[in-house]
């Protein structure tokens, strides 16, 4: 695997490799590696001939008293896992290479996407995604880029900024990966203690509420979210920012959830601010019927 650290490196890698015809996926991290990410590299290297994943923790997408500094970086830990996974190029830029000195440009979305969600408690959360993201679009030229459906506001908005801005690169979207207990994999698992982490699988445990009203026929997007608020109420440790129904797309609030949807949940467990979400599926209502 190759480790490269400036944008001029990976620019000529990649196009030697599109020069001899081969395909190239980009996997974006922010480092802090788990098997979330594995699953993000292993789609793109069944999918794509060379997968080039980064690992940069983005300073723009962190608001003033988050936790840019605290966030966990072991690149030689990082850079094994990739090469395990099958990583053809790790880029691991400093800030200064991803935002040199006297940059002033930054890509942010005029939508109530970006407003809706966590962008109501991160406000600069997704200008500074779609400004690192498109950078990286610009730098490695993927044919393919692989995020997580954890990240599923992330995840639209990458969607939206990628058709309006014509990059021609296809986005794919990866099922979250769970721990045994439920808890959909994050780097910021890491920051719970060993109350936090039990407390934690509350958020999991309202996605299965969430899904068993769904498949008992309730549509209405007020009581799915009453009944998946008052669940996580019970744990003591677990502070709600938002549970929410929306549509899948455009991440608008939804009076009826339909398939497509997305039921949505921010929760704080100590400090440690969590989210989770799952989509309506066709048929999940029609299952509990046979
Ligand atoms: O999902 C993440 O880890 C980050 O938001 C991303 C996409 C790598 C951009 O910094």
């Amino acid at each position: 695997m190759i480790t490269a650290t400036t944008k001029d490196e990976v620019r000529k890698q990649v196009k030697r490799w599109k020069e001899a015809g081969l395909t190239v996926g980009l996997v974006p991290t922010m480092g802090a590696l788990h098997q979330g990410h594995v699953s993000l590299v292993e789609a793109s290297v069944s999918q794509c001939d060379r997968t080039v994943a980064s690992v940069f923790v983005n300073p723009t997408q962190f608001s003033a008293g988050e936790d840019l500094e605290a966030y966990p970086r072991d690149f030689e830990r990082d850079r094994e896992i990739l090469e395990k996974a099958g990583c053809s190029m790790v880029f691991h830029p400093s800030v200064e290479e991803m935002y040199p000195a006297g940059s002033a440009t930054y890509v942010d979305m005029d939508s109530e996407m970006t407003r809706q969600l966590c962008g109501r408690s991160r406000p600069a959360h997704f200008r500074g995604v779609c400004t690192v993201v498109s950078k990286l679009f610009n730098i490695v030229t993927p044919h393919k880029a692989f995020f997580g459906e954890k990240d599923a506001q992330q995840l639209a908005v990458i969607r939206q900024m990628e058709r309006d801005m014509a990059f021609g690169i296809t986005i794919v979207g990866c099922p979250t990966v769970r721990e045994e207990d439920g808890l959909a994999r994050s780097s910021r698992n890491a920051y719970l203690k060993e109350e936090e982490r039990k407390a934690a699988s509350v958020l999991y445990k309202a996605v299965v509420e969430g899904r068993r009203l769904i498949r008992r026929g309730e549509g209405n997007g007020r009581r799915i979210e009453k009944a998946m608020r008052e669940l996580i109420e019970k744990e003591p440790l677990a502070r709600i920012d938002y549970v929410e129904a929306v549509d899948g797309a455009t991440l608008q609030p939804k009076e009826t959830v339909e398939d497509g949807d997305l039921i949505a949940l921010a929760v704080y467990i100590g400090k440690t601010r969590l989210i989770d979400n799952f989509t309506v599926r066709n048929g999940e209502r029609e299952s509990i019927k046979k």
